[in-house]
Order: structure tokens, then sequence, then C-alpha cells
């Protein structure tokens, strides 16, 4: 039987979850949650841009825990401690994608969720592409070795096209470059980052004395247009943060991320292709890397089309770990809880 799931939010993440979740067999779309009050009383399909569903969304919370899902699909733009206790104490299930991967970083508002899904009898997983699914990559390419020294999981994007200011701002991006507390600032908005490097030495069964976030900043020489923003010459247009797990001060785990947008940039950040240089140094090293390309028939017109891409791989991590969430005992769980999860549901069956 397909497994009941509520859409929480449609945007770039949640309209290819709508889409995903349409075309498995394995889960049945029962409910969908507006943020966006215009958005209510629409047809998730429509609003992911695909055939009417049968399934309009609202912003009645209590009309879609009432439909008692099997799981929320969580993909807002910012996770919300309230709204996740209040759907988890309800007795649903929930993967997001919305910066959450254990809590790690959430101090009283963890012990919160971990009530909630006790008291509910359900659970909680946070996933996406990075953090998340990249890194059950680094760990299953370190399942051959016999002495693991360190896993590096090294995200690189040119991020031009992405145009998201309310998520790209809280990191420094658009700030003049002399802005006090840039650091904190790509610190705290690359948090989730730090919860997977304990996520990553949870799975290795090591005890890290300490996660540290560097960060560094490239500004553009020049103006960098966007779709529905501008940064200016002198201001933030290239961030990078490296977490690391360490155990005294050797780096176990580094999970870093260097974005840049614009051709500009000082000092001038090379990218020659977006996506994830993964290695495992150890006995022995092991190298791979995590690359997409849209399949001959994928239909794009425009740069956003493509964008799709990154939205996909973003959402499908967390449908993919919906049966083991469902089926895993109360709590906040993590892939080193869950075991892997299988890419079921995705072959077309004609
Ligand atoms: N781990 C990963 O690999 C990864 C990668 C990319 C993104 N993400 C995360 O996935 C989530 C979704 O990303 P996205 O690009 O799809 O986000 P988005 O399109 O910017 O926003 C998603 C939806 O959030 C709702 N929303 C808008 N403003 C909000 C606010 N101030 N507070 C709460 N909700 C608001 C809207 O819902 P309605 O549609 O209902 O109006 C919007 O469509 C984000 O948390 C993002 O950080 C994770």
């Amino acid at each position: 039987m397909a497994i009941s799931v509520v859409q929480w939010t449609t945007g770039n993440v949640g309209r290819e979850s709508v889409k995903a979740i349409a075309a498995n067999p394995g889960l049945e779309l029962v409910g969908c949650y507006a943020w966006s009050p215009g958005k209510v009383g629409i047809d998730a399909g429509e609003l992911a841009g695909i055939g009417p569903l049968g399934v309009v969304a609202t912003d009645d919370v209590d009309a879609l825990l009432g439909l008692k899902p099997d799981c929320v699909v969580y993909n807002p733009q910012w996770p919300s401690v309230d709204e996740l206790a209040r759907i988890l104490g309800a007795g649903v299930n929930v993967v997001s994608t919305a910066a959450f991967i254990n809590g790690h970083r959430l101090g009283a508002a963890r012990d919160r969720l971990v009530d909630a899904c006790e008291r509910g009898g359900s659970s909680l997983m946070g996933t996406g592409v990075s953090p998340g699914f990249a890194e059950v990559v680094a760990l299953t390419v370190a399942g051959i070795c016999s002495r693991i020294d360190r896993v590096t999981v090294k995200e690189q994007a040119d991020t031009s096209f992405y145009d998201s200011p309310a998520t790209e701002r809280p990191v420094g991006f658009g700030q003049p470059i002399d802005t006090p507390g840039l650091d904190d600032m790509a610190r705290e908005g690359t948090a989730v980052f730090g919860e997977a490097v304990a996520m990553v030495a949870d799975a290795l069964g090591v005890e890290l004395d300490e996660i540290v976030c560097e960060a560094e900043f490239a500004q553009t020489t020049a103006d960098v247009e966007m779709a529905s923003w501008t940064i200016p010459a002198g201001c933030v247009a290239g961030v990078s943060a490296s977490w690391q797990g360490r155990v005294g001060d050797r780096t176990v785990v580094e999970l870093s991320v260097r974005w840049k947008k614009g051709s500009t940039l000082e000092p001038d950040w090379v990218i020659e292709k977006d996506g994830w240089q993964i290695e495992v140094t150890g006995l022995p090293t092991v190298t791979t890397s995590l690359d997409f390309l849209p399949p001959p028939d994928f239909e794009a017109e425009t740069i956003e089309d493509f964008m799709a891409i990154g939205h996909i791989i973003t959402a499908v991590p967390a449908l993919n770990a919906v049966p083991a969430v469902v089926a895993a005992a109360p709590g906040i769980v993590t892939y080193p809880d869950l075991g892997m999860p299988m890419p079921r549901g995705w072959v077309p069956v004609p």
C-alpha cells in the first residue's frame, strides 16, 4: 500500500517534490500546505506545474493533521520548531530538507522536538542533497577502507542563476566586504553543515572534540545582476565555509561549500564544475565526485528550468527516506539509524 504524505509548501524544492510524489507509486499525496495566502485553494499539481492531482493546498494545519498522513514532506524556506513540534506531536512523521540533519545545534529546541516525537510516536529526519545525500555517498565510499583518516566532501557551485536573496543574504552575500561579523553570518547561515559533520562522525563511530567553521569571502569588482536582486561592486559575491570535526588538532571530517556569483570575483575563485568532490583519506585513499546532468529528454528552455535539477536532487533523498522514517522508532533519526534508503518507485513502468 502506498505511504500517505502531505507536501509542506511548494517552493523550488516543494514543486519538484510534488511532481516526484505524483510519479512514485509508493507514495500517495493526500494533502498540501500553503504558506503563501495566494496558493490556498489551488491544486497542488497546478502549483507544481503539472496537471491537477485532486489535492487542494490549504493553510489549515489542523485539517491537514486530521488527514492522519503517514508523513509530512517538509520543504519550507525556514524550518519552524513550533510547526515541527505540532506536526510530530500529532503523530505524523516528518522528512525535512529545511536546514535540519540532527538538530545538534538547536539546544533546548531540539529537546522540544524529541518530546514531540515521543508524545506522537513519530520520527523526524533531515536530508537533501547537501548536506544529506552527499555524506551518504562519502560514507558508502568509505566502506572499502580498512583505515579512515579523514572524510572530505567539498561542494562548489557557481550560483549566479540561483535567485534566493532571502536565503543567500543571511550567509553574507550582498554585504559590503568589510561588514563586521561576516564570519558569524556564514557560520550561522551554514550551521546545518555542522550538524552533518556530527552525523558523519557518528556514522564513523568517532567522538569529536570540537566542530569548527572557517569562512572566507570574495567581493565582486562590478555589480552582479541577478533575476531579482543586484550585488553591488565591493560587496560579497563569494562565500566559502568549511565545517570541520576535529579530534585533538586533527580534522577527521570536513564538509565545505564554496558558492560564487558572477565572474568578477576578487580573489578570483575558479569553479570548473558544479558538484561535489569526495575524498576519503586512508587505506586506501578513495576519491569520487558527484556530478549531475539533465537527461536528453529533459525539457528546459530557460536557466530556471535547468535549476530544477538541483531542486530534484534535493527533494528526492527526503522522499527516499520516507519508508524508513515511517517505520523508525520515535525520535530524531539520521542516516546511520536508518540504513541505506532504497531508490524505489522511480523506474518508469509503461
Ligand atoms: N540540504 C539540501 O541539499 C538543500 C538544498 C537546497 C535547499 N535546501 C533547503 O530546502 C528548503 C526549501 O528550499 P527552496 O529553495 O524550495 O525554498 P523557497 O522556494 O525559497 O521557499 C519554500 C517555501 O517556503 C515558504 N516560505 C516563503 N517564505 C517563508 C518564510 N519566511 N517562512 C517560512 N516559509 C516561507 C513558501 O511556501 P509556499 O510555497 O507554501 O508559499 C515557499 O514557497 C529550504 O529550507 C532550503 O534551505 C536544502
